[in-house]
């Protein structure tokens, strides 16, 4: 059996002695994913994994979602670049190979600008750079425990609006214009507090900040009890930080934590490749 090592903080944790290119068996999932409903983003070292045992082991939680940055082609068969999205800032023949480039991603939950966001994300290192583009998680199951219950009332029955116009590091998708007036931002609406179907515990959903809207409010209420929400969920009693190896694989539940990535120096590289795994409706 493999071994479980929980970081001291409010989530993350080490799957130890597990070799992630090989097919899990029945056992080994339900162990796996048993810490992983405890522990929300865990962590396999020392991975050594090609496109097709990434899918492969990313298909054992669910059918996976397409990679929402790879626009559909002309093309008549899928391959495994329609559902791995590599996230690099390395340039090649002038042209990027993947996404987010070197820049800060800040905190947010991977589509949850669609109606029905991926649940989970697995990440996994090729190549790091010497110093910066650690990954942090922040739970937000310790995020709601850890409101005043008047708040928790207040927002228990609200929702809010998930900018789809912006990617995580801020850039424009194509074919969106720019926001300005964040009561208009396209994007799903989803409750600020929902029930996660696995475990049943309440946490805090909140996406993405920029452009981010609770539908009914003024304004201006609604950008302060925001800004109050977001305050309190990223503080680090909730996070743990990833520092990344090559080889690192992290599974997270985007359903209960958020993340965000620092950034780190251009001219060094960084190559991940990321698999996202499809979920259902929140509520
Ligand atoms: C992502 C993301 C974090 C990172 O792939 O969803 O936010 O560490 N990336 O690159
Ligand atoms: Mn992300």
């Amino acid at each position: 059996m493999p071994e479980i090592i929980p970081t001291t903080h409010a989530l993350g944790a080490d799957i130890v002695g597990i070799d992630l290119a090989a097919p899990l068996s029945a056992g080994d999932f339900g162990f796996i994913y048993q810490a992983w409903m405890r522990h929300l983003v865990l962590r396999f070292r020392d991975q050594s994994l090609t496109d097709d045992q990434l899918l492969a082991f990313s298909r054992n939680f669910g059918p996976l979602d397409r990679n929402p940055r790879h626009a559909k082609s002309e093309r008549q068969m899928e391959d495994s670049s329609d559902y791995v999205n590599v996230i690099s800032n390395v340039v090649e023949n002038g042209r990027a190979i993947g996404g987010l480039g070197h820049y800060e991603a800040k905190w947010h939950s991977d589509m949850s600008y669609n109606p029905v966001p991926a649940m989970a994300s697995a990440l996994y290192a090729l190549e790091v750079p010497p110093a910066g583009g650690d990954t942090s998680f922040a739970s937000m199951y310790s995020a709601l425990e850890t409101l005043d219950e008047a708040t928790r009332e207040r927002i228990a029955n609200l929702g809010c609006v998930h900018d789809s116009s912006l990617n995580s590091v801020g850039q424009l998708r194509v074919g969106f214009e720019e926001v300005t007036d964040p009561r208009k931002t396209p994007g799903a609406v989803h409750p600020l507090v929902r029930t996660h179907p696995i475990t049943g515990r309440r946490c805090l959903f909140l996406g993405r900040r920029r452009n981010a809207y609770i539908p009914g409010m003024e304004l201006a209420d609604s950008e302060a009890l925001l800004d109050m929400l977001w305050t309190h969920a990223t503080a680090t009693e909730h996070t743990w930080t990833q520092q990344w190896r090559v080889g690192d694989l992290v599974l997270w539940d985007n359903r209960a934590a958020l993340h965000r990535r620092e950034d780190f120096d251009g001219t060094t590289r960084r190559v991940m490749h990321r698999t996202q795994i499809g979920g259902d409706r929140p509520f």
